[in-house]
């Protein structure tokens, strides 16, 4: 097994009711004053909202808003963020909502004390060593970004979808409320596991070697999600599965399914932020539902004995290609597309995803990917 040291120092407040404690979460940490960060308005369909709002008037919290954060958020927003924070004094950030707020929110508690073009640090180019807390009650568990150190932001003018990692930006508190996850769609509950999916296979499928228990664990998480999702798709209030999934996706992207490992491959999540920088109405797990079987059979030579075991444990097959067909039927079953020309992408855009993707390299560590290798992975998503 690798070396490794874990340290995730983000608080959990998982269970039902549990939203109306982000006051007393808040104030018990010492801060009077927040932004509070949502979405396109899915918190207002239900009382998420108001419970939010209660909450923080409850422990007199003072709050300005940012509305409007858009899913593959966008680097507009987070300066507009920015500059919100440095106006209004702002102590705290608290984002409600799924991937694409909790994400925004890092960037823009990362950004307030950064100097300069702050779209260096999605560069690689400088670093966030200092950021406003963050405090998060979660609406859509997928990405794990409720208790990690990344972000994940699409810059409008150039379609590049960059991440940074700053251990400045894990969150303090996040509220895992089940009852607040009831109103997702169908559709983002199929793409939330995917999501979940491709943040195992990142980590199981890099690095063989003296991880037994850790990928027990992966399949174990594999497992849940694929019994759990079909449940909460019959029944999307059924706390139980609701609460499985929830833990699945903490699981998945917390660090501890990543200990005495190699740190994961992730050139398939870079194809994909590629793909959904450039088109940004298509979810970040429906696109790795097509591009992970293709990266899958692509990387076989590198990783043929992981895949028969996967095949093996998850589907109780035998042949690795048997196991890749099986988790593409399952992803046609939870209703995700199966090529990009569901999405109506033509083939000629190939060069383009290319071409982003290459923006990010070096890509990949079980082999890492040239222009060639990225375009034939594209090319075989349709
Ligand atoms: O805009 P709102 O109203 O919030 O609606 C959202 C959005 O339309 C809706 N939604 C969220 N909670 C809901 C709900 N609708 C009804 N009821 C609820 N309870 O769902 C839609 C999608 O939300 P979004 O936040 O975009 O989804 P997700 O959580 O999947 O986040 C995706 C983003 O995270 C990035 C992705 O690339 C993508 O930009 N990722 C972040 C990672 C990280 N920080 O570690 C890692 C991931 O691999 C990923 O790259
Ligand atoms: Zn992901």
């Amino acid at each position: 097994m690798k070396n490794f040291v874990f340290h995730n120092p983000t608080k959990i407040v998982f269970g039902k009711d549990k939203v109306l404690e982000i006051g007393k979460e808040i104030k018990f940490a010492g801060y009077k004053k927040v932004l509070l960060v949502y979405g396109q308005g899915s918190i207002k369909k239900i009382d998420t909202y108001d419970k939010v709002i209660t909450s923080l008037q409850k422990e007199n919290i003072q709050y300005v808003e940012l509305s409007g954060i858009k899913p593959n958020p966008v680097f507009s927003k987070v300066l507009e963020g920015i500059e919100i924070c440095k106006r209004e004094n702002i102590e705290a950030i608290l984002a409600v909502g799924g991937g694409s707020v909790v994400d925004s929110v890092k960037a823009i508690a990362g950004g307030v004390f950064f100097d300069g073009d702050f779209w260096q640090v999605f560069q690689r180019k400088a670093r966030v060593k200092k950021a406003l807390p963050i405090f998060v009650v979660l609406t859509l568990s997928a990405t794990g970004s409720e208790m990690n150190p990344s972000t994940v932001i699409t810059n409008e003018t150039t379609r590049e979808k960059f991440y940074f990692t700053s251990t400045a930006v894990y969150p303090k508190v996040s509220i895992l409320d089940p009852v607040l996850q009831f109103t997702l769609p169908n559709y983002q509950t199929s793409a939330a596991a995917s999501d979940i999916i491709a943040h195992i296979f990142e980590l199981y499928f890099c690095g063989e070697d003296e991880t037994e228990l850790q990928d027990e664990f992966s399949e174990g998480i594999l497992r849940t999600v694929i019994s759990f999702t079909p449940m909460l798709l019959e029944k999307p209030d059924d706390y139980h599965a609701r609460a499985q999934i929830m833990l699945s996706a903490l699981f998945a992207l917390n660090g501890i399914n990543g200990i005495g490992r190699e740190s994961g491959d992730w050139s398939a999540h870079m194809l994909e932020h590629s793909l959904s920088g450039i088109h940004p109405e298509i979810a970040h797990g429906a696109g790795l539902a097509i591009i992970f079987p293709a990266w899958l059979k692509y990387m076989m030579p590198y990783i043929e004995k992981k895949v028969i075991r996967f095949s093996q444990k998850i589907w109780e097959m035998d042949s690795p290609d048997a196991g890749i067909r099986n988790l593409k039927e399952w992803f046609n079953s939870i209703g995700l597309e199966s090529s990009f020309k569901n999405f109506g992408i033509e083939k000629k855009e190939i060069p383009i995803f290319t071409e982003m993707a290459m923006r990010m390299s070096p890509l990949g560590s079980l082999k890492p990917l040239t222009a060639k290798d990225v375009e034939t992975i594209f090319s075989n998503c349709f």
